[in-house]
């Protein structure tokens, strides 16, 4: 979903991005509600960012005004669906990766095989590099 409205104070633009286990199995429709949700609740706040679904796991990346960030996750964390097991990263950043997503998606079904493997375990063994550059290899095609 299309966020053209955000004018981002560079000084002031945060990014998080954590990995979660589902409590229970997420179904399609309730990974359609959840994206409902998620975007009206984005699009009023000026975030975007991305999820992907795999296998029970979540990673998302959230991005906007600092104060936005905090209370986005603060809500996300105490999410009983899920439990956050790590944050991967964390951080302010000069520009988006996301600008033009209130909240971009990718369940397993749509990605090439094997590559969301290699986030998880990259994220699951580095301590030093998050897996950016593969994360956003997930959402190539977005439009
Ligand atoms: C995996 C996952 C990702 C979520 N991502 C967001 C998000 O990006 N933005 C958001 O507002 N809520 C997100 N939520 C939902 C929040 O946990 C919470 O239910 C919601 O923000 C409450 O909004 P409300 O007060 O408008 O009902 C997410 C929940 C889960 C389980």
């Amino acid at each position: 979903m299309r966020n053209s409205t955000a004018v981002d104070d560079h000084q002031n633009l945060a990014s998080k991005t954590y990995l979660s286990k589902a409590i229970d199995v997420f179904s399609e429709h309730d990974l359609d509600q959840l994206l409902i949700h998620c975007r009206r609740n984005n699009a009023a706040t000026s975030v975007t960012g991305a999820l992907l679904y795999h296998n029970g796991y979540f990673m998302q990346l959230i991005e906007g005004p600092l104060g936005a960030i905090n209370s986005t996750y603060n809500r996300i964390q105490a999410d009983s669906r899920h439990e956050v097991l790590s944050i991967l990263f964390e951080d302010q950043i000069s520009a988006r990766f996301f600008p033009d997503w209130t909240m971009g998606y990718r369940a397993e079904d749509d990605m090439p095989s094997g590559s969301l493997n290699t986030i998880y375990e990259t994220a699951r063994t580095s301590t030093t590099r998050f897996p950016i550059n593969d994360f956003l290899l997930m959402f190539g095609d977005s439009n």
